[in-house]
């Protein structure tokens, strides 16, 4: 099964102008690799590049836009030569009020994070599968394992994918193509700031960025962090929804009725 290298071609982060992204690509370029950095403030992605210019190239693109993606990969590919490894890890995260339904905010929430990852995948599959191997991790998260409060949209979405890159699994590893999916806990980033609530087992990025980047070299299907949370969670989903919800509504302190 395909292990990617930084001597067989180059790595493509999604997402990397800050947080998350921004940390695995810099650990990449640590490692040895040279990374196409995506994003859609090219300015802040231009400083990011500006940290390591031998080996990180700054590509502005909205993952929202199929045409863009098609367009920027083929460009990368034709620039850089190469993608062996790709971490799709463009994500949109709304903090869900109690009271109301947004269904335009559930769907703008799909549309980048189900979506975005669809139309990256779509031209770098061809372009694997052309070149008789590659490897992509998904950024899903430990929220996409089970229905948690207030994270409907953002939780759903990520279970999507988990379930989505399960499926491709079985369709890729004949075609030498390793898929992975990422689960991290709480990371301290941009997209957490928002968050009012306590967050258990919260990590800083760089952390989370260097744990990623060993699990694209240990190559196991889920890279998944801090293990106390994300296992507390995989067996809170084993139990019946009786239990389940009670338990999640006392751990959470919401939806206790
Ligand atoms: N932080 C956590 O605790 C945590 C936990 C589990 C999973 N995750 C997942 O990790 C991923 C990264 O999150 P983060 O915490 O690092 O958040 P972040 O700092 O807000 O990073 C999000 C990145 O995505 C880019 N982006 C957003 N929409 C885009 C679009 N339409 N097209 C292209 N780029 C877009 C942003 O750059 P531009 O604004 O420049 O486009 C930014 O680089 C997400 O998928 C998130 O769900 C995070």
């Amino acid at each position: 099964m395909y292990r990617a290298s930084h001597l067989d071609g180059m790595a493509l982060v999604t997402g990397a102008s800050s947080g998350i992204g921004k940390a695995v690509a810099l650990e990449l370029a640590r490692r040895g690799w040279r990374v196409a950095l995506l994003a859609r403030r090219g300015d802040v992605l231009d400083e990011v590049a500006r940290e390591r210019p031998d080996a990180l190239f700054a590509h502005v693109c909205d993952v929202t836009d199929t045409a863009a993606v098609q367009a920027t990969i083929a460009k990368i590919i034709a620039e850089h030569g190469k993608i062996s490894l790709a971490f799709l890890n463009v994500g949109t995260y709304v903090p869900e009020v109690a009271a109301g339904f947004d269904a335009a905010s559930v769907m703008a929430t799909f549309a980048v994070n189900i979506g975005g990852t669809m139309a990256c995948l779509e031209p770098l599959i061809a372009h694997m599968k052309q070149g008789g191997g590659g490897q992509i991790g998904v950024n899903a998260s430990v929220a996409g394992y089970g229905g948690l409060p207030r994270s409907s949209a953002y939780g759903a979405s990520k279970a999507a994918l988990i379930n989505f890159c399960a499926s491709q699994k079985f369709v890729l590893d004949p075609l030498n193509i390793r898929m992975q999916i990422v689960c991290p806990g709480f990371v301290r980033t941009p997209l957490t700031a928002k968050n009012t609530f306590p967050m258990p087992g919260i990590i800083e990025v760089e952390d989370a960025g260097s744990r990623i980047c060993d699990g694209f070299a240990r190559g196991g299907f889920e890279i998944t962090f801090p293990r106390r949370l994300s296992w507390t969670l995989k067996a809170l989903n084993m139990l019946p929804y009786s239990l389940y919800f009670p338990l999640v509504a006392r751990i959470t302190g919401q939806g206790q009725s």
